[in-house]
């Protein structure tokens, strides 16, 4: 309402003190090697990040994602050696062609995108060092080790498994099935191991700082089986595509140290201090569960170095899975986003990915699983409710839609389940449980359809004695629409905005709407539909 956006800005600007202290929501992703283009798990991670910073904005927080690329460090160098071309190139190729338009293919609404090659992050990660060099948590040592390149990750006998196939008498790496290389080099160190104390007090102290809880009781475990100090420099003999250490110029940044930092070096560390302060810490770090512990010990363990808190929460989702196998660029096994959304259209992506994997579990795509859900869940039950509703009215009130009269239980029960929908779907936000919100706002979708089966508008439209109820009834069902549009915004944003043409216009845009606590009667009576487009159009069998 344009009232409402009014009112907020004039209590910013009366009370200097709610502007200074408001912080915005932060909401991460990991930052993606640019070794191949996108599959769908990255833009399950993509999706999962979008719809909790949107819900939160729907809120009424000032909330704010970032996402990018990380391009740096041997994997991405051997792939564009590989593809017979330079790192550079390579990347900016694959950041143009597949990384950004990823981002418009599944409807993110993001604010910032960071590259780990751009000038702003490779200074502030050259400060980052320094700052912890002169501080004595970084000193120079020697290392021999296992190292998997396609993680580029150091490895523990532990973490290793027996190869197959090629590698049959081989010991490889579990995620990626190759075999590690032997590293051995003189290099720079970071002073992991003092944080052991510190890091497991502050999983004590925070006990949502990493979820699931399955996910947190792994780090607790692994932490508590102690830490060793972290290589953190590579020698430019071997190769030169990273951040040069600023005190060596023999040496490199090894690709994770470097990556971490992308969090806070794009919101100003370094540079923009208040810009940092607004978002930091940030408020969830959405990462799948392969790269847990890097952001749930060896992150925050770098910030605690540098005199910076940690984000209040990592969250590491579970993996989409093929044949049993997490989906890889480096196994090949992915699937371009496109070949969904060039069917079912970004919001069907968004809403199936989110709604029928628990968030924090694995799962597996299927295609007869996508159609089914598509036909019943959004086009039959969420879009033909729309369509008949606006119908209706259109048929029986010329379009305008009428007061209410009396409510009878059966509306009141609605209000209800909508009251219900909302505190349920909020909370269920909160704790990151995507699937759950969903599923919550669909009670609302499923009883308004019970609903206008029981009421039969059909048949109180043929006695002009039930004029007032079928007045009641339309009422009822425009206002549930209303409140769905508002409530599935941050999971199906095209067609929300096409039902909000048709009947939210008279309140200002739909992203001025706030999910408030299932307020019921805000649509005004005597408002005018306009037409509705279809939200889910067929799709054709293939
Ligand atoms: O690890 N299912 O980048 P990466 C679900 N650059 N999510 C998946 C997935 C799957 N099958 N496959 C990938 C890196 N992902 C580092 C991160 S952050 C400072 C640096 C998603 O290209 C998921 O989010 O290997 C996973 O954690 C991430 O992509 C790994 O992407
Ligand atoms: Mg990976």
């Amino acid at each position: 309402m344009h009232q409402r956006a009014q009112f907020t800005l004039k209590l910013f600007y009366t009370n200097p003190k709610i502007s200074r202290v408001s912080k915005s929501f932060y909401v991460t992703t990991p930052i993606f090697y640019v070794n191949d283009a996108p599959h769908i798990g990255h833009a399950y991670t993509e999706v999962a990040s979008d719809v909790l910073t949107r819900w939160h904005r729907a809120r009424g927080e000032n909330s704010y994602l970032l996402t990018g690329t990380d391009e740096h460090g041997e994997k991405v160098l051997r792939t564009a050696l590989g593809n017979n071309t330079d790192p550079k190139s390579w990347t900016d190729k694959l950041v143009t062609e597949s990384w950004l338009p990823l981002l418009e293919t599944i409807d993110i609404d993001n604010q910032d995108f960071i590259r780990t090659t751009e000038p702003r992050h490779e200074k502030a990660v050259q400060q980052f060092l320094q700052k912890l060099y002169d501080t004595g948590f970084i000193y120079q040592g020697s290392f021999q080790g296992n190292y998997c390149v396609g993680c580029e990750e150091y490895k523990n006998e532990s973490d290793l498994i027996d190869g197959s196939g090629d590698f049959a008498d081989q010991k490889v790496c579990a995620i990626h099935s190759k075999p590690v290389e032997q590293l051995n080099e003189t290099n720079y160190f970071f002073k992991l191991s003092d944080f052991q104390e510190r890091l497991l007090k502050h999983y004590e102290d925070n006990p949502t700082f990493i979820q699931p809880e399955s996910a947190k009781n792994e780090v607790i475990s692994f932490v508590r089986s102690g830490l060793s100090d972290l290589s953190i420099s590579r020698s430019k003999e071997r190769f030169d595509w990273g951040i040069d250490i600023p005190w060596d110029d023999q040496h490199i940044t090894y690709v994770w140290f470097d990556a971490l930092l992308n969090y806070i070096t794009a919101i100003g560390y370094g540079s923009d201090e208040a810009k940092l302060n607004s978002l930091w810490p940030a408020d969830v770090q959405v990462v799948g569960k392969d790269i847990l512990r890097f952001h749930a010990v060896i992150w925050p363990a770098m910030l605690m170095a540098a005199g910076l808190p940690p984000a209040k929460q990592v969250f590491g989702h579970g993996w989409l899975l093929v044949g049993g196998e997490k989906m890889s660029k480096s196994k090949l096994t992915g699937i371009a986003p496109t070949q969904i959304t060039d069917i079912f259209g970004s919001d069907a992506f968004r809403y199936y990915f989110m709604k029928a994997i628990g968030f924090g579990s694995d799962g597996s795509f299927s295609w007869e699983d996508l159609s089914a859900r598509y036909n019943s869940e959004l086009a039959n039950g969420f879009g033909n409710l729309a369509s008949r509703v606006i119908a209706m009215i259109n048929k029986y009130f010329d379009g305008v839609v009428p007061a209410p009269a009396e409510y009878l239980e059966a509306d009141l029960a609605i209000q209800k389940v909508a009251q219900d929908a909302v505190a349920g779907a909020n909370s269920a936000i909160d704790k990151v449980a995507i699937h759950e919100a969903i599923a919550k706002v669909w009670t609302l979708v499923d009883e308004l359809n019970n609903y206008i089966t029981v009421q039969a508008p059909w048949v109180l439209a043929k006695d002009e004695a039930d004029r007032d109820r079928l007045a009641t009834v339309l009422y009822t069902t425009a206002e549930g629409l209303r409140l769905l549009a508002v409530l599935l915004s941050p999971v199906t944003p095209k067609a929300t905005q096409k039902l909000w043409n048709s009947i939210g216009t008279s309140l200002g845009e739909l992203s001025e709407q706030r999910i408030q606590q299932g307020e019921w009667g805000v649509l005004p009576a005597g408002t005018k539909l306009g037409e509705l487009e279809v939200l889910f159009p067929r799709v054709e069998e293939q």
